[in-house]
This record gives C-alpha cells, sequence and structure tokens, in this order.
C-alpha cells in the first residue's frame, strides 16, 4: 500500500506556487528526503520539462517506487539511496535541489552533511529551495511550532527547528547565497539559496 502523508497533501499546492517562480528555467532537480513520494509526483506533473531524481534514505524507497509506478510520469526517477552523511552523493550536477520537512528531522551534523552535499550537487547558478518550519535568531516565530519542537525533542533529542542564521551559515560555507524567503501557511518558510560560482 502506498503510504500517505496528510502534511504533503495540504502543503503541496502552496509548495507549488514557489516552486513555479524558483523552477521555471530548470531541467535538473534533485530531491533529498523524498519521503512517501508524494511531493515528487504531484510536482514532477506540474513540471514536465524537469527531470525529477527522487531520493531518500534505503527504508523509503518501497513507498516512494509505489507512487511513482502508479503515476507513471516519464521524468519522475527512481529514488537513489542518499543518507545525506553515509552514502555516496550522485556524479551528477543539478540546476535545482529541493527539500521539504528534512532540516529538523536530521541532527545537526546531518544538517551540516546535507547542506554541504548541496554546495558539491549544485551547478553554478542552481537553486536550493528548503521548505519546513525554522527559527529566526533563535526564536520561534509561533506557539504552534514551539510545541512542535518540544514534541520533535521528545522522539528525538538531536532533532528540532533549526536556525535560519545557522542554516546560512553553513550555507555560505558551501559557495550558496540566500535569495529569497517565502512565507508559506501554518508558520512554515520556504528559503532559497543560490549558487553563485
Ligand atoms: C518528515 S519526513 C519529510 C518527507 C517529505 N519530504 C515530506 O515533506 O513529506 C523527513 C524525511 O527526511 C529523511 N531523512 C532523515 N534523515 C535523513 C538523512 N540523514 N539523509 C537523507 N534523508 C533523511 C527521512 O527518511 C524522511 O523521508
Amino acid at each position: 500500500m502506498k503510504p500517505f502523508a496528510e502534511s504533503c497533501q495540504q502543503n503541496r499546492g502552496p509548495i507549488l506556487e514557489v516552486l513555479r517562480v524558483e523552477l521555471a528555467d530548470r531541467s535538473r532537480l534533485l530531491e533529498i528526503g523524498s519521503g512517501t513520494g508524494q511531493h515528487a509526483v504531484y510536482f514532477g506533473a506540474e513540471f514536465p520539462q524537469l527531470l525529477w531524481q527522487t531520493s531518500d534514505v534505503a527504508e523509503m524507497h518501497g513507498g516512494i517506487q509505489a507512487w511513482l509506478d502508479e503515476a507513471g510520469l516519464a521524468n519522475v526517477l527512481a529514488p537513489l539511496t542518499l543518507d545525506v552523511c553515509q552514502d555516496e552523493w550522485p556524479q551528477h550536477s543539478y540546476d535545482a535541489v529541493f527539500s521539504a520537512n528534512t532540516a529538523h528531522i536530521m541532527a545537526w551534523s546531518q544538517v551540516e552533511c546535507f547542506i554541504r552535499g548541496i554546495g558539491r550537487v549544485l551547478q553554478t547558478g542552481g537553486v536550493f529551495c528548503l521548505y519546513g518550519p525554522f527559527n529566526y535568531n533563535g526564536r520561534y516565530t509561533s506557539e504552534s511550532n514551539a510545541r512542535f519542537d518540544s514534541w520533535l525533542k521528545s522522539r528525538d533529542p538531536l532533532s528540532g527547528l533549526r536556525d535560519f542564521e545557522a542554516l546560512d551559515d553553513l550555507a555560505r560555507a558551501a559557495g550558496l547565497v540566500f535569495e529569497r524567503d517565502y512565507a508559506m501557511p501554518a508558520n512554515n518558510r520556504t528559503l532559497v539559496w543560490s549558487k553563485r560560482s
């Protein structure tokens, strides 16, 4: 049976509006932490010109593949095994990277691998779009995000909402320049960086 995340159903429309701007002229995208695969098939159908490469840790592949098989989209590719710290990153380069709801699930050491790896696989001029809840200057943007962070940490003390400033420090060290910050429903954001050189 295909896995289903209600959150994907709810956030895909607002994310699509951002991706329509950010991915308009892109041709090859790497998604990191594809999860259920719902985003990949929804966005893949909306951007037929874009080769959408899914990836995740191996245990998620069955679910992703089930969504891909049903959708039958030629431009959405079977998942690569990619644990950001443990696996070899693709040899290909991409002109876009997309990831949703991953930075607060990964431990900080994994977030470091994540952004370093993106700096390596992105082509000059490529964009990195990161969706999720974030803090600014160490502060929550809402009570619900504070509660979500406590819940995350009760499950895994190494997880938790990340500070935009700390992510941007990593991004700069990886050769990325911060471009845009989109406010999204339910106190989420989409952060966009580009690779300048
Ligand atoms: C909350 S889910 C989000 C899934 C999907 N992107 C979404 O928005 O519904 C977090 C995802 O991050 C992936 N993930 C966690 N740690 C990872 C790591 N070290 N390397 C790659 N992916 C990881 C998980 O397997 C999972 O698919």
